[in-house]
């Protein structure tokens, strides 16, 4: 039989029960893609049965607010998924009548929707002859093909798309795709892939030339940039804290305290200085009270939570503020690091 023939059989055995895939509902598997996107099933899973509950339908996605959508997202990471979710929820509603029954290039011109995952949608639901090539289709096949092209690249998505096409016309277009992630996912892992068990070890090259491990070739990546925040957590007498709401970048919407960002560490007698400066205010003391690191893509973040009490009630210029009680905080979205201070300081309240 042939290799993808072979897959498609194994894919139908070996599939794991996910429940985007009970139905061919198109936007179960537009929500459950985007998830998919830099988070694993494991991970992803509650946060799947979370939106799906909040969300049922492109229309209530489509009507919902941005911070009700961000509390559902939140500890996922890259957040901008979830604004183009949202933004791709309306472009729907209002220009395809709700309708995700679309060729992929009437939906790549929706908000957030890019090859992959119009690919996605169209392939899996609707069994139309297009590839999906995400990090496990790179990997399963350049072992299979032995392809040197660094990956990921516009590039190499061209080269494994040109590969991919034509197989399309011979087999299940939603088993054939779904097999090559399912067989990423399952069998052929980044590290120790189980070649013992891989139904295409046979015609494998990279098994046959026992290089598993040169493959698939990653491009070089840039070093993260070093970045220390200091979280000022500044509690008032009446017990309530002031927190901020990110107006830019990749927290964009997302609240945390209020904040000096430094690309260096700074000393205590430095900080009090640019507090007292930046949030005209008068320092009494300082005291740290967490301290962790947070690793973003092209971030290596270290975050301290500074408690600060002031004599003069600081001002807050430029800044989108709110005075809470911190058993309030699930009311705002918040961003993985606020979480990791929060459910050290606050578990039993929050
Ligand atoms: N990773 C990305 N998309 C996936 C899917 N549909 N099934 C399993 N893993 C995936």
């Amino acid at each position: 039989m042939e290799w993808y023939k072979e897959l498609c059989e194994w894919y139908k055995i070996n599939k794991r029960d996910l429940p985007w895939r009970e139905s061919k509902n198109p936007y179960y598997t537009w929500i459950s893609e985007v998830i998919l996107q830099q988070t694993r099933v494991a991970q992803g899973l509650p946060y799947y049965y979370d939106f799906i509950d909040k969300f049922p339908t492109v229309q209530h996605l489509a009507s919902a607010s941005e911070g009700d959508i961000l509390i559902v997202w939140q500890g996922l990471g890259y957040y901008s998924r979830a604004r183009n979710l949202h933004q791709g929820a309306k472009d729907i509603v209002k220009n395809l009548n709700g309708n995700l029954n679309q060729p992929p290039n009437v939906l790549l011109k929706i908000k957030g929707i890019g090859p992959y995952t119009a690919n996605a949608i169209a392939s899996l639901t609707y069994d139309y002859p297009v590839p999906v090539v995400d990090g496990n289709v790179y990997r399963v096949i350049s072992r299979f093909f032995g392809i040197e092209e660094p990956v990921p690249s516009e590039k190499a998505r061209k080269i494994f798309t040109e590969i991919l096409l034509p197989i399309l016309e011979h087999v299940k277009p939603s088993d054939f795709n779904q097999g090559l992630m399912e067989l990423g996912a399952l069998i052929c892992s980044p590290t120790s892939p189980k070649c013992e068990n891989c139904p295409l070890s046979g015609s494998c090259f990279a098994f046959k030339k026992n290089s598993i491990n040169r493959f698939p070739v990653k491009l070089k990546k840039k070093k993260p940039q070093k970045q220390f925040l200091y979280y000022l957590v500044f509690e008032s007498v009446k017990g309530k804290t002031v927190i901020t709401k990110r107006t830019k970048g990749t927290w964009i919407g997302l609240h945390e305290f209020p904040l000096l960002d430094s690309s260096e560490s700074i000393e205590v007698l430095e900080l009090t200085k640019t507090i007292e400066n930046e949030f005209d205010t008068k320092v009494l003391s300082i005291e740290k009270v967490y301290e962790c690191k947070h690793q973003l893509t092209h971030r290596s973040i270290n975050a301290s939570f500074l408690k600060i009490k002031f004599s003069n009630l600081p001002t807050f210029k430029n800044l989108i503020t709110f005075e809470i009680e911190l058993d309030e905080i699930h009311l705002f979205p918040v961003h993985r690091l606020m979480k990791k201070y929060l459910d050290t300081h606050y578990k039993r309240e929050i």
